[in-house]
């Protein structure tokens, strides 16, 4: 099982958003979007074996935490603005835990800690950083989570959170790519893999 976790520090936490103004008025929901459709489609289908936990850290109920299950969504089309009305879909569900909102789409207040806790049982963490080790060196394994920033890198406070994960730093190149292109390239490492890497 491939895993992908990005941080949106800025990212709205009410469904009080415009479809209209992804960019403008969610605090960069927009570039969780883009992740979401870079981790799960393909030319004519949807990756099953991947999974992404969108961290959505802004303003006005952080942390909410959205979870896309690929063995199971259903309704997910590779325009942002579909992608969001299922995220603000999500954001309206009320109640304690991890709540379904749609096919395979998750919601809870599960903070960033206890998202790497629950992951770190079954998988391997892999910490995607410019100054890492060269992905193309790197061994993966059959289960691997990737952490990234949105558009912004980790803050102090959050590496030092995911130390305790003991992730395995790894690199794209030493230029920095947007989040979304990140995910494609990880997904095009380990596709070229073939089965048993992620
Ligand atoms: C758009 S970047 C964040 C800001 C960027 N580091 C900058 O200097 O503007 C988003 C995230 O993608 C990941 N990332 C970007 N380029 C990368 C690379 N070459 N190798 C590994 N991860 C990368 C990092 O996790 C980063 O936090």
């Amino acid at each position: 099982m491939r895993k992908f976790v990005v941080l949106g520090h800025r990212a709205i936490t009410s469904a009080d958003f415009k479809l209209d103004d992804l960019c403008g008025s969610t605090g960069r929901l927009d570039i969780l979007l883009r992740c979401v459709n870079s981790a799960f489609f393909l030319s004519h289908a949807i990756r099953k074996d991947v999974e992404i936990a969108l961290m959505l850290l802004g303003e006005p109920n952080p942390p909410k935490t959205v979870r896309i299950d690929g063995s199971e969504v259903k309704y997910l089309n590779p325009d942002e603005r579909s992608t969001a009305a299922l995220i603000r879909n999500a954001l309206l569900q009320k109640g304690e835990g991890e709540r379904k909102c749609s096919p395979g789409i998750y919601v809870s207040e599960r903070n960033y800690r206890e998202v790497l806790s629950n992951i770190s049982k079954e998988s391997k963490i892999y910490y995607l950083k410019e100054d890492g080790e060269d992905i193309r060196d790197a061994e993966f394994g059959p289960d691997c989570t990737f952490v990234l920033g949105d558009d912004q890198d980790l803050t102090p406070e959050e590496e030092e959170i995911l130390m305790d994960y003991e992730p395995k730093k790894v690199s794209l190149g030493p230029i920095s790519y947007h989040a979304d292109h990140c995910i494609t390239l990880v997904n095009n490492e380990l596709d070229r893999r073939g089965p048993g890497s992620g």
